[in-house]
């Protein structure tokens, strides 16, 4: 850990589990800092109060400009988690997926539907032109967890999980050094994990299950963490209580006076609710209840025909134009970042 980082040591020395790991490595720009230094504040957290309460003015009828796609190099995996930094930096967490799981064809054995599969956990880097700076695998070959999904960074770490890639089953939420990659494994949980933020103001982490069906609620400060592989039991578990989209990726925003000073996080996905009709959204939600508190469809389509909450975005404030700005990551395997701003409307709204 470098000494330029904030004290998050008081969370390292109650978490048994964690030993910080090198990752495999592939470098395609090693002239590049991977990160730039200092490291970003984060996109959303920085102005939270300004997103949000742009976000609270967006509706149904809402006109989202297109402002720059950028195409990612490469075969970028499905994707499942991305922050930008600062539009320098675009990071992806993506599955790689060596052997695809098989349903056990209704029956549940073990507490589940499918066997495990086999696969890699990513974090990916690219520059703002979409060129790879670098390839991480985060996962041994053998890892029965190499499922990641939805990231958040906090201005210092990446926080991620990686999970067996089938519901009801174990995970690992890992801290990652964006400047390194080099990932720290912090709790060891008793069910599937796809998504999580930090709650930068109470060091808290909130993550969610198979398709977000409920949110754990962690205090860093004070984790019940227990010897691998045995697992930790969170401070709180919270049902989700909305069906209008499963949530992919979340990003934490801030305590909010638009909200009472509660914990606000934004979070994208998609529902399909019939043979093709798939809905697309993004939503505004109360960390700790998970209760949504906006939610407005976004029903754009990328190029290849993806409704682009189909996979990972981000979010942050443009203070040149006054606007937040969003990035989409629709597509799999090609991949092209999609940059919108809503364009603001006449007074009046439906
Ligand atoms: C479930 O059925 C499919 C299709 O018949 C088959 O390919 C698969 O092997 C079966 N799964 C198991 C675990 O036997
Ligand atoms: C179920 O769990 C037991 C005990 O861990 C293991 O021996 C067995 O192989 C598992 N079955 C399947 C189908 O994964
Ligand atoms: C996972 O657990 C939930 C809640 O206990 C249950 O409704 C669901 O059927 C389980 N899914 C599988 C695949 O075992
Ligand atoms: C390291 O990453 C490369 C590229 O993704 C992969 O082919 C290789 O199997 C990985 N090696 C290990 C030991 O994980
Ligand atoms: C959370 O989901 C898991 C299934 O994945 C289930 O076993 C558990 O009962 C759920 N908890 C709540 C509070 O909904
Ligand atoms: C779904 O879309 C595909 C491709 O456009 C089309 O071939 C298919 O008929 C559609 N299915 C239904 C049930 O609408
Ligand atoms: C980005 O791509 C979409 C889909 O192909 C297209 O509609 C849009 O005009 C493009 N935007 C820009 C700024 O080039
Ligand atoms: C990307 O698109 C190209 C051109 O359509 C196609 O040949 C290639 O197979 C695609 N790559 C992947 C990884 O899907």
């Amino acid at each position: 850990m470098k000494a330029s980082l904030p004290p998050l040591a008081a969370t390292a020395a109650c978490l048994l589990l964690a030993t910080t790991q090198a990752a495999n490595l592939t470098v395609f720009q090693p002239d590049v800092s991977f990160v730039p230094t200092p490291l970003p504040p984060p996109g959303p957290a920085a102005n939270f109060e300004q997103i949000i309460e742009q976000f609270t003015t967006l509706g149904r009828t809402t006109v989202w400009r297109s402002v720059k796609n950028i195409t990612l190099a490469g075969d970028t995996g499905e994707p499942e988690g991305m922050v930008v930094l600062d539009e320098q930096r675009y990071i992806t967490a993506r599955g790689d997926w060596t052997a695809p799981t098989v349903s056990y064809n209704g029956s549940i054995i073990n507490g589940t539907d499918r066997t495990p599969g086999a696969g890699y956990a990513h974090l990916e880097i690219y520059d703002a032109q979409g060129r790879r700076v670098v390839d991480a695998t985060l996962t041994e070959p053998n890892d029965i967890e190499y499922h990641i999904g939805g990231i958040d960074y906090d201005g210092h770490y990446i926080w991620a999980t990686l999970a067996q890639y089938r519901p009801n089953t174990t995970a690992t939420i890992v801290r990652v050094d964006p400047t390194t990659l080099e990932s720290t494994p912090l709790i060891h949980y008793a069910d599937h994990l796809g998504g999580i933020v930090h709650d930068i103001q109470r060091n808290r982490l909130a993550t969610l299950n198979w398709g977000a069906r409920n949110t754990s609620i962690w205090n860093l400060g004070a984790v019940n963490s227990a010897a691998y592989p045995a697992f930790s039991t969170p401070l709180a578990v919270v049902a989700n209580p909305t069906f209008f989209i499963d949530y992919q990726d979340c990003k934490f925003l801030g305590h909010s006076k638009h909200y009472d000073y509660r914990a606000v996080m934004v979070c994208s996905g998609v529902a399909t609710l019939a043979v093709n009709v798939t809905v697309g959204g993004l939503a505004l939600v109360d960390v700790e209840t998970m209760v949504p508190l906006y939610e407005v469809p976004v029903m754009m389509k990328s190029g290849l025909g993806a409704v682009m909450t189909q996979n990972p975005f981000d979010i942050a404030w443009n203070s040149a134009d006054e606007t937040m700005r969003v990035y989409f990551l629709p597509d799999q395997h090609n991949s092209t970042v999609y940059i919108y701003e809503p364009v603001r409307e006449s007074p009046y709204q439906y």
